[in-house]
């Protein structure tokens, strides 16, 4: 188990490629959540959890059709050994799926306050249903295309889940200051869901491009209203949707009440 922070998370991941995981593990978040135990990640390779000589892990899909299809007894066979280790320890068991809930923010936040996930990876034309059925807890999709494997989407769902860990990314964390993020630090009230102002850094000028003014002033105030101002006007040229649920102050309404008559309606 990872060790004692006051919020940790275990991630066990079921794959039959191990070794895709070998980088991304040494790298940014996860190699600091890692380090600072946060988080643990175990690999475990799929075939180990077969039974036959050959460690098949595949067959052909019922009814015909193309391509092969994950054998549900090792998928099985591999959660139930985790699970028998620590049978006492809450757990979430994450089919990585096209067909799944769509990770965001949200989703991503409500995983980060488990202790364990289990992450299976699939494969091939899929898994056998009886998997989405049977064993996991939940299945959940990185986005509306088809990867040839849940891989991708692990490494996705740990990186976006780690970085919501308190600690992971030390005291001035801008975990909470993200696109999608509340912007509660910034004194606004909670605002969950649009996307994130604009950020600038040296030089000032650049090749004639310069630096909003408002950014070198050193007016905190100032400064707090363009940024928010700018989010708003970002979200509503290029992601109006998210402006439906988001929850919004009166200062926020009035700010998008004023960018939408200084603008033309956004170009989708
Ligand atoms: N496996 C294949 N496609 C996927 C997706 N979009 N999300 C998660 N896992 C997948």
């Amino acid at each position: 188990m990872p060790a004692c922070g006051p919020r940790s998370v275990l991630f066990d991941v079921i794959t039959i490629f191990p070794e895709f995981f070998t980088s991304i593990l040494e790298h940014g978040v996860l190699k600091r959540g890692r380090a600072g135990e946060q988080i643990e990640i175990r690999i475990h390779d799929l075939r180990e959890a077969t039974d036959d000589r050959h460690h098949t892990v595949d067959d052909r899909p019922f009814g015909g059709g193309p391509g092969m299809v994950f054998k549900p007894e090792p998928v099985f066979r591999a959660v139930e050994r985790l699970k028998e280790a620590a049978p006492n320890e809450p757990c979430r068991v994450v089919l990585l799926t096209p067909q799944g809930r769509l990770l965001t923010q949200a989703v991503a936040e409500e995983l980060s306050r488990e202790k364990r996930l289990v992450l299976i990876c699939g494969r091939y034309e899929g898994v056998d249903e009886r998997v989405a059925e049977h064993l996991a807890t939940d299945e959940i999709s990185i986005g509306d295309y088809v990867l040839a494997g849940g891989e991708l989407g692990a490494a996705v769902l740990m990186e976006t889940v780690t970085r919501l860990i308190p600690g992971v990314l030390g005291n001035d964390s801008s975990a909470g200051q993200d696109s999608f993020a509340a912007f509660d630090n910034l004194g606004a009230s909670e605002t969950q869901g649009i996307l994130d102002c604009p950020h600038y850094t040296r030089p000032a000028d650049l090749r004639g491009w310069k630096v909003p003014e408002v950014l070198l002033s050193g007016n905190h105030e100032e400064i707090r209203r363009w940024r928010r101002r700018q989010a708003l006007e970002k979200t509503w040229r290029k992601r109006p949707d998210l402006l439906e649920c988001a929850s919004l102050s009166e200062e926020d309404r009035e700010m998008l009440e004023e960018i939408r008559h200084a603008a033309p309606e956004p170009q989708l």
